[in-house]
């Protein structure tokens, strides 16, 4: 079992995801930047998070939302310059926020100096070399769809009509990691952001960075267990980066995978490799006691620092998710044509908020989630800028619902976020759920979550998990120090056990009994 009294920051960090684009912007035009940003640090520092993780901040032609690196060298315009992320680093360290930043390393963008150079170069040449490029022919190197629709090979532009492969968008051709000089790049921008000031990384689709050169074609349909990523040879990258990180002290290494097999997923964090991963199977299971159970236990059954994660920019607003008749999520269906009820679903995420809060390790918070947004499922279709969206031709409506820009303040769009007009449109409803709105309100969800930071710094720090026996659909355990958690899942309220008092409750309790859909905190 876990103890995370001891070691480091990380362990049992509240970490909060920041999706720059979307959280404040601080020029009026209409984009989220690093000076909307360091204008609300204290919010964050008031929520009571230990870590900031921004999504790219880099300059990128934004075919991906900034997951198209031009330059990892630099700050984005829109977002600000390198002086403007100093200052920020600096800021948050004042205030006692370290700072992750995201890398990515399977891909750049088609801007990209190296992929210029590349398309400049003859068929052959060490630039080239540098990313995946194979003769050209009629038919694509092999049958590869990409995770973003359409095959994973393009043609290079030019007289060659050379084949480059990309996992994702056609401007975001892979990198080639058994050339050498991509592994030195990389290292010499891990050292150049820790020379920054940064306390740690976040590996953007870790698992799928080193390729079978052969190319094989694929005999099963694509799905998120892709199998042409998590090869063996992958680990070595990240004992480099790992011994990089540890001659910085103290910086930590999150990878993005997602592979369902536990087991699997807990090779990359061994002793000298990645320090934790995103905790997807939580993620993903439904609101169910017994599934959600068997995935706690699962993931404290590893040797890995544990982590948990209810949202991020990827994936559907769990606000959203548990207002569903099928709760699960499934990064390669999205089903939006699903009924939701709203109040259910967010009665469930107060719910969750205080049972994911309640494990050992450390916890992820996706901006908006302390405000109970929801997965904005009516964007118009001329909005709309996912690649997802684009390059499905719409069937899949991709991410861009779950990346509306916060609601800080006021009655209408664009509440505060920007002076101008904010890059997705929110939806009028979220007048009740600005900042503004729930500050200093009892029973919003804003005031619930900093409750909960404060009271699991002080009561869920440490101490194993200890699994009390408990009705069907009750999820009750203990976490040392007298703290103890109950989540009611069953569809009928329970019989509170004895306790001294009630340290926390997502929802009012009613005659000495925990509702349907609560979760509660007790001193027992
Ligand atoms: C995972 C990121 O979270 C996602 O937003 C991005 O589209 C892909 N990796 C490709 O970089």
């Amino acid at each position: 079992m876990h103890d995370i009294t001891g070691g480091d920051w990380w362990r049992g960090a509240a970490i909060y995801e920041l999706y720059v684009q979307s959280f404040a912007d601080g020029n009026g035009d209409g984009l989220g930047d690093l000076a909307g940003v360091r204008a609300r640090l204290p919010y964050l520092a008031e929520l009571g998070i230990d870590a900031i993780w921004f999504t790219p901040w880099y300059p990128s032609p934004l075919a991906d939302a900034g997951y198209d690196v031009a330059d990892y060298r630099d700050i984005a315009p829109r977002f600000g310059t390198l002086a403007d992320a100093d200052a920020l680093i600096r800021e948050a360290h004042e205030l006692g926020i370290k700072i992750i930043i995201d890398i990515v390393p399977n891909h750049g963008s088609d801007q990209h100096p190296w992929f210029q150079a590349a398309l400049a170069a003859a068929p052959g040449s060490p630039e080239r070399d540098r990313f995946w490029f194979r003769p050209p022919g009629d038919e694509p190197p092999n049958n590869w769809q990409s995770r973003f629709g359409g095959p994973a090979w393009s043609r290079a532009p030019g007289p060659d009509g050379e084949w480059y492969l990309h996992i994702f968008a056609p401007e975001q051709p892979d990198f080639n990691w058994s050339n050498p000089e991509v592994r030195a790049e990389f290292e010499d921008i891990l050292r150049f952001w820790f020379d920054r000031g940064v306390d740690g990384i976040r590996i953007d689709t870790a698992a799928m960075l080193t390729k079978d050169p052969a190319f094989p074609d694929l005999t099963e349909p694509l799905t998120g267990q892709h199998p042409y990523v998590d090869r063996d040879d992958v680990h070595e990258i990240y004992r480099a980066w790992r011994a990089i990180a540890d001659q910085y002290g103290g910086r930590v290494l999150i990878g993005e995978i997602w592979l369902a097999d536990a087991a699997r997923l807990a090779r990359y964090t061994r002793a000298d490799e990645l320090h934790t991963v995103f905790n997807f199977p939580y993620l993903s299971c439904p609101w169910d006691a017994a599934r959600l159970r068997a995935v706690i236990d699962d993931t404290l059954a590893q040797p890995s620092p544990p982590t948990w994660v209810l949202s991020n920019h990827d994936v559907d607003r769990h606000v959203t998710r548990y207002g569903r008749a099928d709760t699960s999520f499934d990064l390669d269906n999205r089903d939006h044509s699903q009924p939701v009820d709203l109040e259910l679903g967010t009665r469930r995420a107060r719910a969750a908020a205080l049972l994911t809060m309640a494990l050992p390790g450390s916890v992820y918070v996706y901006q908006g989630e302390e405000l109970g947004l929801w997965e904005v499922e009516d964007i118009p279709d001329d909005r709309r800028q996912d690649p997802i969206w684009l390059r499905t031709a719409g069937e899949d409506p991709g991410r861009d619902g779950s990346r509306v820009p916060l609601p800080w303040s006021g009655a209408e769009p664009p509440f505060g976020f920007t002076s101008g007009h904010p890059w997705l449109p929110q939806p009028k409803e979220w007048r009740e759920l600005t900042v503004e709105a729930q500050a200093g309100e009892p029973g919003s969800m804003l005031e619930l979550y900093r409750a909960a930071l404060r009271v699991r710094r002080e009561r869920f720090a440490g101490g194993a998990l200890t699994w009390r026996p408990a009705p069907d659909g009750v999820l009750a355990f203990d976490r040392g120090d007298g703290a103890a958690c109950l989540a009611n899942l069953s569809g009928a309220p329970v019989d509170l056990p004895a306790h001294q008092a009630v340290l926390l409750a997502s929802g009012p309790l009613t005659e000495g009994k925990l509702p349907s859909d609560t979760t509660v905190w007790l001193f027992s």
